[in-house]
């Protein structure tokens, strides 16, 4: 029988080889916002991985959205033409079917931060740091950053950005978009009550939180009407006060009924209080929740690592994707793994065909 985790899926009118998905990941190496020779290697890598869905990284829509000075952007022509080259040279290479998607976001307070091997905190003076911007003045934790609340203005100018980038996006030849809510960024300081203290209509009610990503999803579907558009959220914060379970969901609804075209299920990110219980699939069970109350494809992310595990999350109906991103780092043969274990044949580029067999032996599966 086939395993469920090679199945096909249909996303929007996009059609994907499996359920494997190359999870956004953040590499710090951009000049500028521009892929640079790292990104070059690092997409094909992922190109060839096999996985049928791969998310490039965090990719920012304005340059005060970076997290720190080496992360990707959207934001200018320069970022556009690199991108562009990038992916031209990752499809050349990829796997039959891999569809290419790139996670839009704004880092917001957790912005102007050091790349994570420099210490991750905040930019010091002599560090080039910038003004922050988020839903209210509140910073992420004491010693960071204060932002600076947005103006009413500056909302709409945001939503623009997001659309500009949209565009690049489409020019560069990606083949969909994910807006990044999750993970404590500008647009889960808005969702959640912890960093959203506003009295206006981006503000108070679960409606008001969730109205800037509700906005953005929608101008950018109306944007790039042909492209695919999905969104990434923290269904929870994992702190008493903040965002919840049932509130998460509504989340989900919410950009469903915008118009994305998958969810994928994160959480957390947005205090320094959060207690995450992790372990293997800490966060399927949020997957779970969001996907009995959409109708769109879900993806379940965080500590999926083992062939089974993922044959069974997938199998289980508990999501319709699952996305991996630290053992795609460590190990980008990984749904090659996956193929041998379960009993499925991937296909890998002719060049590399001759080397399979050794996988099924790694495996033990012959
Ligand atoms: C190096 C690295 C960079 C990351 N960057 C991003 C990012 O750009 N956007 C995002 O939504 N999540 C990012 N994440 C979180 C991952 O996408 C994923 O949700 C998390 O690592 C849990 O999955 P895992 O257990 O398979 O690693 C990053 C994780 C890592 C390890």
């Amino acid at each position: 029988m086939t395993a469920q985790l090679f199945s096909p899926i249909a996303i929007g009118d996009l059609e994907f080889p499996n359920r494997i998905a190359v999870a956004p990941m953040c590499q710090y190496s951009a000049d500028d916002g521009s892929a640079s020779d790292w990104h070059l290697q690092q997409w094909m890598t992922y190109a060839l991985t096999g996985a049928g869905m791969v998310t490039v990284e965090m990719t920012d829509v304005e340059r005060r959205g970076r997290i720190t000075h080496g992360c990707h952007g959207l934001y200018s022509d320069h970022n556009e033409a690199a991108a562009k080259r990038t992916l031209d040279a990752a499809r050349r290479v990829a796997q039959p079917g891999t569809k290419f998607g790139v996670q839009l976001a704004h880092a917001g307070r957790k912005a102007s931060c050091q790349r994570p091997w420099e210490g991750g905190g905040p930019l010091q003076p002599h560090q080039d740091p910038w003004q922050t911007v988020s839903a209210s003045d509140i910073p992420f934790d004491t010693d960071w950053h204060t932002p600076r609340a947005l103006a009413e203005d500056e909302i709409h100018a945001l939503i623009g950005h997001f659309v500009k980038s949209a565009h690049r996006a489409e020019r560069a030849g990606f083949d969909f978009i994910e807006i990044h809510a999750a993970h404590g960024y500008l647009l889960h300081q808005f969702i959640s009550p912890l960093s959203n203290h506003r009295k206006d209509q981006w503000g108070g009610s679960l409606e008001n939180r969730v109205r800037l990503a509700v906005e953005i999803v929608k101008a950018v579907k109306n944007a790039v009407p042909k492209m695919m558009v999905g969104a990434r959220i923290s269904v929870t914060d994992w702190v008493d006060g903040g965002l919840t379970v049932d509130e998460g969901v509504k989340v989900a609804q919410a950009l469903e009924q915008a118009g994305a075209a998958y969810i994928c299920c994160s959480s957390g990110g947005n205090s320094p209080l959060q207690q995450i219980p992790t372990g293997p699939g800490y966060q399927v069970h949020l997957a779970e929740a969001v996907k009995r109350a959409v109708r769109i494809p879900v993806r379940a992310v965080g500590m999926i690592d083992d062939a089974r595990q993922a044959e069974e999350i997938i199998a289980g109906g508990r999501a319709d994707i699952v996305a991996l991103a630290r053992a795609i780092l460590s190990d980008p043969r990984w749904p090659w793994r996956a193929a041998a274990t379960l009993g499925e044949e991937i296909r890998s580029a002719p060049q590399l065909a001759r080397s399979t067999s050794l996988m099924k032996k790694w495996v033990g599966a012959s």
